[in-house]
């Protein structure tokens, strides 16, 4: 932390000569042999000081290799990645958690947008498919919803997305009810109503004919399995109503579709452009959302980086590093008062697919290697809630594996069984070893149980 404090004021009073000197400083990038990028935050140190000052800044970064047994755990990096500490049945943040030490973040993508995204794409795809969409029919467009997990606030704006764009939401507490329906072939049940899509100067009516949590019996959730099980039960019993498939991510989504939508011709949406989802749009899976995971993998690392070298927080983020690495603001946003850094979602359907097939490659804005130099070799202690996620496992964790090499962090990669929090707190037994931490919590709840570890 003091370190931090040295250098901020170091880049503050370059900044500060700079500007007096009024010489444009901003054209030094990678060439100045690898200085830390500090100095490029700060401007050219160069010219504002004579050269003298690169090597209090360059020092910051470089000179702490062994630092983890001088900082104390609980003044370590700390991000928070893909599920944000939040209570799980008011959705509220924890901020506690959230602000746990001036270098703690959250990396995710912005549910809300991303969830109306796939409400409107599928919307759209009715409409453009309205002649042949109602397949038996009775002039209900029936679908049924896959929820991932009822206390996960990205799950939870799925649901409402879908709602919301066909109709179907009913207000609970100020909000759209996101709870599931079971069955409700009937139309009857409480927590949806009938909704109504207008084409052509025709109406429609839409109904949520089901929906359930697929939680499997020992606790995981967004189960594919237990999805692929449900689909089968549905269609088994009112399979020619079903018109559309809805799910809260591709695991589930790609579950269902092998196992029955598929065969049956019936489109199928999911969320986070996994590859396996992408190549089935081939085949009439309907559509899928990037959540720009690519650009999630990058920030969750990025930010340790940066707290790590003790430069601003901005740097290879909105702010080109001394690589020159940088995203635009049409992929992130930044929420300060939240600590929190949201990617921004693109959907991806037989339009566009094509762009989207490898979803393990980096993001070619932010793909250059950092000097090993400058950006010394540190330590980082990783988990992934659940090791069978389907998209943490086949998407997320190759992205951080591209990345970690490109930062020069060395990532110990802890996989959850994605129903305790013991197995994975059990597995951070000696937090001294590490430099920095990315934490994926089971539950939201629970950031506490890894911060108790690290206050210890
Ligand atoms: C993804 C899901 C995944 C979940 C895990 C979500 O953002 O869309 O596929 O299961 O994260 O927390």
């Amino acid at each position: 932390m003091k370190r931090k404090l040295v250098s901020m004021t170091l880049a503050l009073m370059m900044g500060i000569s700079l500007t007096a000197c009024g010489s444009g400083g901003d054209d030094k990038p990678a060439a100045d042999g690898g200085n830390t990028s500090t100095e490029d935050q700060a401007g050219d140190t160069g010219a504002a000081d004579e050269g003298a000052g690169d090597t209090g800044a360059a020092d910051e970064g470089a000179g702490d290799s062994g630092s983890s047994a001088e900082v104390a755990n609980k003044d370590k990096p700390l991000v928070w990645f893909n599920r944000q500490p939040s209570n799980s049945s008011t959705g509220e943040l924890d901020m506690t958690a959230l602000s746990f030490n001036e270098d703690t973040y959250y990396v995710g993508f912005d549910a809300n947008q991303g969830a109306e995204l796939q409400g409107t794409m599928i919307k759209e795809y009715i409409e453009a498919n309205i002649d042949s969409i109602d397949r038996n029919g009775d002039g209900v467009i029936g679908y049924v919803l896959a929820i991932g997990d009822i206390g996960h606030n990205d799950s939870i704006a799925r649901t409402r997305g879908v709602r919301k764009a066909l109709g179907t939401g009913v207000e609970k507490d100020g909000d759209i009810n996101s709870d599931p329906v079971g069955t409700n072939t009937d139309g009857a049940a409480s927590a949806v109503q009938d909704g109504s899509i207008e084409v052509n100067g025709k109406t429609y009516v839409v109904r949520e004919l089901a929906s359930q949590e697929m939680k499997n019996s020992a606790g995981a959730t967004w189960d594919a399995a237990t999805a692929g099980n449900a689909i089968g039960t549905w269609s088994s019993s009112f399979g020619d109503s079903i018109d559309v498939i809805a799910s809260n991510n591709d695991g589930m989504g790609m579950s269902m579709f092998n196992a029955w939508s598929k065969d049956n011709k019936v489109p199928t949406f999911g969320y986070d452009a996994n590859s396996d989802a992408v190549a089935a749009i081939a085949e009439g899976y309907g559509g899928t959302i990037s959540q720009h995971a690519d650009v999630q993998a990058y920030l969750t690392l990025r930010v340790l980086r940066n707290a790590l070298d003790g430069v601003d927080i901005d740097t290879g983020i909105g702010t080109a590093d001394d690589a020159g690495n940088v995203l635009s603001d049409d992929v992130f946003v930044y929420n300060e008062e939240q600590r929190s850094y949201y990617a921004l979602n693109v959907a991806v359907t037989s339009d566009n697919y094509n762009d989207f097939t490898d979803s393990t490659k980096v993001y070619e804005p932010v793909s250059k290697q950092l000097d090993a130099g400058a950006h010394p070799s540190k330590k980082v202690w990783l988990n992934i809630y659940n090791a069978s996620d389907n998209f943490l496992s086949s998407t997320y964790q190759p992205l951080l594996q591209n990345y970690d090499d490109l930062m020069n962090l060395e990532v110990d990669y802890i996989g959850g069984d994605g129903q305790t929090e013991s197995n994975i707190t059990n597995r951070l037994g000696n937090p001294g070893q590490y430099d920095a931490f990315a934490i994926n919590m089971v539950k939201t709840d629970n950031a506490a149980s890894y911060t108790a570890l690290l206050s210890q």
